[in-house]
């Protein structure tokens, strides 16, 4: 991989990582997928970020899926790293304590619709086209597309996504719940992103984080289990500065300063 084939600036609290492979619509190559995760890790360990936005370089595609060329003359184990590989950055990203949002650039097919679904929040332009194109291709999802799709969208739109492999666009993504809003064209999306993030970044750390962990663990565990995790991570915001901070401000008529601790 060369080194530019993912990108990542920060500003204003904002981490932004870019799939820069533009001329082969950001398909997700091992190398690329393995930058991306220890990029997304740097932002975790930058106390200065509060929010992270992951999007694709150009206006043709977030990402394209995995990178093809990468499939030829692979069996079931020597292609076992690139599906492992896959899944570890979309827990990872599910792990962070930081929220990510997805900014879908166009295509987000195969991996990379995966990919846009283990993060907090999906904004799309009006381009953008969703899929799990794998059933053309002899094969099914591997970065966890059978797993978080039918918790997203449910169990019936799922299957026929997956099965037919079709394509569908922004405007059909949004109505099933597979993204949060659509945006004009690309510019109005970054913006949006962007002005997204840097809320974000206003918010308690804490407090956010712990709401991120309570809502992921809604999708696995069963309701009592959950409803107790959350009383847990409810308590610990107690025990925080910015806790103190928030409840003060609001009594005092004043906006509120956190320092996410
Ligand atoms: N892996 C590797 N290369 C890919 C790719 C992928 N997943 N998706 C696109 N590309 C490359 C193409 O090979 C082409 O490269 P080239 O110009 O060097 O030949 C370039 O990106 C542009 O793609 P092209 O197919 O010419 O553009 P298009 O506008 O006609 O179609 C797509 C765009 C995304 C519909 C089509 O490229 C496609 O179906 N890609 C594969 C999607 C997929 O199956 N993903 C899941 C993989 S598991």
């Amino acid at each position: 991989m060369t080194e530019d084939e993912v990108l990542y600036k920060v500003e204003a609290g904002v981490a932004t990582i870019t799939i820069n492979r533009p001329m082969k619509y950001n398909a997700l190559n091992s190398a690329v997928v393995k930058k991306i995760r220890e990029l997304m890790k740097n932002a975790e360990e930058d106390d200065s970020v509060r929010a992270v936005i992951l999007t694709g370089a150009g206006d043709k595609a977030f990402a394209a899926g995995a990178d093809i060329s990468e499939f030829k003359g692979k069996d079931s184990a020597s292609v076992r790293p690139l599906a492992e590989n896959g899944q570890d950055l979309c827990k990872y990203i599910e792990s962070m304590s930081k929220p990510v949002i997805a900014a879908v650039n166009g295509f987000a097919l195969g991996g990379g619709s995966e990919i846009a679904m283990s993060c907090d929040i999906r904004y799309a332009s009006a381009n953008a086209k969703f899929g799990q194109p794998e059933i053309n291709l002899g094969i099914i999802p591997g970065f966890g597309g059978t797993v978080r799709l039918p918790r997203l969208v449910g169990l019936g739109l799922a299957k026929e996504l997956v099965y037919t492999g079709d394509q569908i666009d922004a405007q059909e993504a949004y109505r099933i719940g597979l993204v949060n809003k659509v945006f004009d064209d690309c510019d109005s999306l970054y913006e949006a992103a962007k002005e997204l993030a840097k809320k974000l970044a206003q918010k308690p750390g804490i407090a956010l984080d712990a709401a991120k962990s309570s809502l992921n663990k809604a999708w696995t565990l069963p309701l009592g289990e959950n409803l107790g995790f959350e009383v847990d991570v409810f308590c610990k915001t107690f025990d925080t500065e910015d806790m103190e901070e928030g409840v003060n401000a609001f009594l005092e008529k004043r906006k509120p300063e956190f320092k996410h601790k």
